[in-house]
């Protein structure tokens, strides 16, 4: 009986070719492409009526990259530990068709398209893979974009803001991710770039890449177990109920904030929640189950860019916070 319902399970978790996941966007349709001007490498924003992209509706946004097995990876990983995010998928495009219908779009009658088109078009044809990385429109500001904005601001200094932002640093530790928080940048600077303020005053993480595999050889200097580090210090501290370590590097992420952004700066109970939110964030890990991660991975085409090296590191960070549970005297 038991080992009947093991089987069922398996098999309902397999991920076919047709799974919406991996479905293509739907190219004939889109009037509009616009690329965002923040980023490093950027995203694209696409509407199949023009005035959608003004009114921020039914948008989709579209993120190409080296990796976007490992970007979708990463995206599930988000999405198993609770860590609110843009909804996602991986699609698998045809390139000839897709390259075809957004060459069409570089002599559009409108230039802002014309130049998101030609852009996107290059970055389609040098794709590495034939997959894409899709999420939906987040409406709300980059939190370094709302200090002159009081109402925003208030919003961000509320309590279940800034627990949700605490959450998100043993997410990053765990996935590498160096590009959000000072501490675990390879710049010791914070990027604030990547956490939206929704216009309904909710949490968002965006960006959420396995950054270290990137560039780890262009920063030896800075080694992997930098994530490692922080991973053991918050674990050991949540088993031992050792608050004043999370509140340091709560204190610590505080500080990196009101650097950027002065009028973001949060006095101590403020700053307590983020640190509410890092100790929430390691008793999911704690729970958090090893096969889940490894079933999101399999799940994943192997031609999407998807890497094992990135599921080796995340599951070693994670059997890091595990390892806490067999030596704690208090468990
Ligand atoms: N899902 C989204 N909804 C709305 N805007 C987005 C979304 N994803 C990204 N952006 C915007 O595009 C910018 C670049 O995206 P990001 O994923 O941070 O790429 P990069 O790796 O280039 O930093 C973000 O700073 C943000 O302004
Ligand atoms: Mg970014």
């Amino acid at each position: 009986m038991r080992y009947l319902q093991t089987k069922q399970i398996a098999v309902t978790t397999v991920r076919k070719d047709k799974h919406p996941f991996f479905e293509d966007h739907n190219w004939a349709n889109v009037e509009t492409i616009v690329a965002s001007d923040t980023g490093q490498s950027g995203v694209y924003f696409l509407a199949s009526q023009a005035e959608d992209y003004d009114k921020k509706i039914n948008i989709s946004v579209i993120k190409p990259s080296q990796s976007p097995g490992n970007d979708f990876f990463a995206h599930q990983i988000s999405t198993i530990y609770g860590l609110p995010s843009p909804d996602a998928k991986l699609i698998r495009i045809d390139k000839a068709t897709a390259s075809q219908h957004i060459d069409r779009l570089t002599s559009s009658t409108n230039q802002r398209t014309v130049a998101g088109a030609r852009k996107f078009y290059n970055a389609l044809i040098t794709a590495p893979t034939n997959h894409l990385f899709e999420m939906k429109f987040i409406n709300g500001d980059a939190i370094d974009t709302i200090d002159n904005d009081n109402t925003k601001v208030a919003l961000f200094k509320e309590k279940t803001f800034l627990k949700a932002l605490g959450y998100t640093l043993p997410f990053d530790a765990l996935i590498c991710n160096g590009d959000r928080f000072n501490k675990l940048n390879f710049y010791d600077s914070s990027n604030l770039g990547n956490m939206i303020l929704q216009k309904n005053g909710e949490f968002i993480a965006i960006d959420n890449g396995i950054n270290a595999l990137g560039e780890i050889e262009d920063y030896q200097d800075v080694p992997m177990t930098f994530y490692q580090k922080i991973l053991s210090e918050i674990t050991e501290a949540v088993y031992a109920g050792n608050r004043d370590v999370i509140d340091t590097i709560a204190i610590e992420t505080a500080k990196s904030i009101a650097s950027e952004c002065p009028k973001l700066r949060l006095d101590a109970e403020q700053t307590r929640r983020i640190g509410d939110g890092i100790i929430a964030g390691i008793h999911k890990l704690i729970t958090l189950d090893e096969e889940k991660i490894q079933e999101s991975y399999a799940g994943i085409p192997e031609d999407s860019g998807k890497t094992e090296e990135a599921l080796n590191l995340v599951l070693d960070n994670l059997r890091i916070v595990h390892s806490y549970k067999e030596t704690s005297p208090n468990t």
